[in-house]
């Protein structure tokens, strides 16, 4: 096992010119303002109207009365714009170089593409576009068009907090996970369910060169930005388009299969799916890892869980709470595996083999991520 090389940027990160950049700073500054500044803020009121834990839905109850307050809808309104504004500067920063990153993308031949034309997204992915992205995931954009504005935009939503323009902290945080708690496994087939443009798969492929590694997702424009992305930064690795509740693989086909931020984009019922999925891919013995957002609903306090509605309100976020409250250790269970683990993995940059960092506690956002993993 080695440790792959930093490298900060590769050729099919869309660039910005100085006024994009300007944009994209302006915005990144914005959302930490309104996080900073503004939303302790909102959290103070919400504590005023609190109907007191007697109440049967005392986060919903709070919610509903905050849309009486001007101060609040205000801030909603705001970190709402900041979204369409974001995605609003990238859209057009990605449309005016498209043509140059779709011959870059076709300089590529390392690793596959694999895109099944009669696939049809799940609904959930279809009725809304997730966070607001123009087109959503499954969008058949020309070319790589999707992927590059979601690998842009990805970078300046995190903050640059996920690791930077490579946005690859969840993948690291995997392969940390991996070593703590597997530090045996030598997987020959690597997956990840829901890979998005590749960022997490990418440091849990490099890291394991001698594994043949796989990421399913749903959109075909995302999935040829995906292939094109991973074959810039020397990365073999096979890109197929399906879907995680149903994955076009034989049983037993991996060593480790894991997902990174895919749940909460997903459905309380297909996150009991996707499950049960990563368990007949495995062979027995293998591995499966599932990292999520670092909280559990129920552990929140109330302007936390009000934060959840405002997720599924203001930026399509509809299963955030469904994935922060699904019981993981018991749907795996009932999936078949064993030696379930479920806790908090402490944010990696540089993983390494024999470090731990795996507990019961979040030490919070961008600084731990929510892991549940298993053996078959
Ligand atoms: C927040 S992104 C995370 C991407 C990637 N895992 C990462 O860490 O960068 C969630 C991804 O899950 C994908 N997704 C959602 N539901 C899916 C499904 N049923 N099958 C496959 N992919 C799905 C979306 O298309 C999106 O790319």
């Amino acid at each position: 096992m080695s440790t792959p090389p930093p490298s900060l940027t590769h050729p099919m990160l869309p660039e910005a010119g100085h006024d994009e950049m300007a944009q994209q700073l302006f915005i990144r500054d914005l959302k930490m303002w309104l996080g900073a500044e503004i939303e302790p803020l909102q959290g103070e009121i919400a504590r005023k109207l609190d109907p007191g834990p007697a109440h049967n839905d005392r986060d919903a109850e709070t919610f509903a009365r905050l849309h009486e307050e001007p101060a609040f809808r205000s801030w909603a309104g705001v970190f709402r714009a900041s979204q369409e504004l974001m995605w609003d500067d990238i859209w057009r920063s990605v449309e005016r170089q498209a043509d140059t990153l779709d011959a870059r993308a076709n300089e590529v031949t390392l690793g596959s593409l694999h895109l099944d034309p009669d696939f049809k997204a799940p609904d959930y992915l279809v009725d809304g576009h997730v966070h607001i992205m123009p087109g959503g995931y499954d969008l058949d954009a020309p070319g790589v068009r999707q992927g590059a504005m979601m690998d842009r935009g990805g970078a300046v939503y995190m903050l640059g907090r996920n690791g930077g323009f490579l946005n690859d902290g969840r993948g690291k945080t995997v392969l940390a996970h991996v070593y703590a708690l597997y530090p045996d496994l030598q997987p020959e087939r690597i997956l990840e369910l829901g890979c998005g443009v590749g960022a997490s798969l990418l440091p849990v492929a490099q890291a394991f060169p001698q594994a043949e590694s796989f990421g399913l997702d749903v959109g075909p424009s995302m999935l040829r930005y995906a292939h094109a992305r991973a074959g810039h930064l020397g990365v073999a690795a096979h890109f197929v388009q399906g879907s995680a509740e149903e994955a076009p693989f034989e049983d037993g086909s991996f060593d480790l299969v894991f997902s990174a931020a895919l749940m909460h984009e997903t459905s309380a019922e297909a996150i009991e799916r996707i499950l049960a999925e990563s368990h007949r891919l495995l062979r027995p013995g293998g591995v499966a890892v599932h990292l999520e957002v670092p909280s559990r609903y129920d552990e929140l306090d109330l302007w936390s869980q009000i934060r959840s509605q405002v997720e599924r309100d203001y930026n399509n976020e509809p299963a955030w709470q469904a994935a922060t409250s699904a019981d993981y250790g018991a749907l795996m269970r009932a999936a078949g595996f064993t030696d379930v683990a479920v806790g908090f993995q402490d944010a990696a940059w540089a993983p390494l083999p024999g470090q731990a960092g795996f507990g019961p506690d979040s030490k919070g956002v961008f600084r731990s991520w929510f892991v549940t993993s298993a053996r078959r």
